[in-house]
């Protein structure tokens, strides 16, 4: 196993100094025999983690596979991410999720850790087998039915009370869905404008406002997914000041995008929830160094063309993330390193309890981490995506930051920018 010297490199925007990465973990001691990277100029952050990203396998091989997928991550700085259970057949069984799993060692990339689906084939009729998926090889702690709303109040108690046996997570898609039955976008002017039948606010903060009331209850842990309004962000500042145990994610497109670009009718501005109002952002970007919102998630949603590049009203909803996401969080909140490894590393290894990732880099850490050169721009370019699907909304913007490095476990999944497999 190669050693590496990562030289002059600044970890989490401290003093540049060496980083010696040697058997699969932070080291000291000698450099010898070391390979030299040059890191002058480089930030060095623990390996992204992502709790919220869809692979599309098994399934829908044509929009992503595992390995697609972990590549794109692997070029976006992430070390771990968590599949969304929305697949074909759907993650619901030991089976799917075992071989997700599988799938994601096979490639070895980030590392793969399959979400289970909350209900069986997301279908919000009757609970999955939570417990063969939470004592499978894959380990699953968060359960999912994303893309869908556990609508049900009395499925979502029994899901909550069901894992708590085991400290299990709920992971809500939070949306009440007699409120948005036809809805095209963010409910609001542009709607109205637009004619477009609108998804609004309170369809969420409703459906957030019931679980953390059912978590509380339960003395469960709920996680909210893609938090997207003004309103949500009061009802979950509230129910952490009254000690209930949820956390919150946000998306990098909420924290930068609104409602206003949906009047361009171009589908890949299509999301769910949908894209809000520059309010919501505001709210979002500074529940998010708040830490009411816990931490960014990218919800990549990889789509093929055929689904997306099509009339608004048909085209599926979603965007990638993987490869952009930290460059959007640092064009929103700076070069504020510590809360960016906070909220992109530490915190949602922390919430799904996945050891070795989002640690301090101190020596003996496993050398999962990836290196960042604060003073590139970069144009982004749809050709350019180790994705298999192109559907990101960032195409011809320039965005600070380039994802220079990523080591898992000490091996470089991305070397000068460029995936080594
Ligand atoms: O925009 C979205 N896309 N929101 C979801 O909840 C599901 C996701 C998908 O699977 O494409
Ligand atoms: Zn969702």
């Amino acid at each position: 196993m190669t050693a590496y010297l990562l030289r002059g490199v600044s970890v989490v925007g401290a003093a540049p100094r060496d980083l010696l990465i040697r058997d699969g973990v932070i080291a000291d001691g000698s450099a010898d025999g070391a390979e030299i990277v040059d890191a002058a100029g480089l930030v060095a952050l623990p390996g992204l983690v992502d709790l919220h990203t869809h692979l599309r396998e098994p399934g829908r091989e044509d929009a992503e596979t595992v390995e697609t997928g972990s590549r794109a991550a692997a070029l976006g700085g992430y070390t771990a991410v968590f599949a969304m259970a929305n697949t074909s057949p759907v993650a619901d069984t030991a089976g799917v999720v075992e071989q997700v799993w599988r799938l994601g060692r096979e490639a070895g990339l980030v590392d793969v850790q399959p979400i289970g689906a909350v209900t069986v084939g997301l279908a919000g009729k009757q609970l999955a087998e939570l417990g063969a998926m939470a004592t499978s090889a894959a380990g699953v702690r968060i359960f999912s039915d994303d893309g869908h709303c556990v609508a049900d109040p009395r499925l979502m108690r029994r899901a909550l009370e069901y894992v708590k046996a085991f400290d299990g997570i709920i992971a809500q898609h939070a949306e009440e869905p007699r409120l948005t039955e036809g809805a095209q976008m963010h409910e609001g002017e542009v709607s109205t404008r637009l004619g477009l039948t609108g998804w609004p606010a309170v369809a969420e903060e409703a459906i957030i406002a019931r679980d953390v009331l059912l978590a509380e209850h339960v003395g469960s842990r709920l996680h909210v997914c893609h938090v997207s309004t003004a309103g949500s962000v009061e009802v979950l500042r509230q129910a952490k000041a009254r000690g209930v145990r949820v956390t919150a994610e946000v998306t990098p497109h909420h924290l930068l995008l609104t409602d206003e670009l949906a009047a361009s009718y171009d589908p890949v501005y299509k999301v769910n929830p949908p894209l809000r109002t520059a309010a919501d952002v505001q709210a979002l970007r500074e529940a998010l160094v708040e830490g009411v919102i816990d931490i960014v998630a990218t919800d990549h949603a990889p789509h093929a063309v055929e689904d997306k590049e099509c009339e608004w009203a048909y085209a599926r909803p979603g965007m990638v993330g993987l490869e952009t996401a930290l460059p959007v969080v640092l064009s929103v909140l700076g070069e504020r390193w510590d809360l960016i490894a906070e909220r992109m590393s530490r915190t949602p290894a922390r919430i799904a309890g996945l050891t070795g990732h989002g640690t301090g880099l101190a020596v003996g850490d496993p050398a999962n981490l990836t290196l960042v050169d604060p003073s590139a721009r970069r144009v982004v370019d749809p050709a350019e995506l180790a994705s298999r699907s192109r559907n990101t909304p960032y195409a011809g913007t320039t965005l600070p930051g380039r994802i220079v490095a990523t080591f898992l476990r000490g091996e470089p999944t991305v070397l000068d920018g460029k995936a080594v497999k």
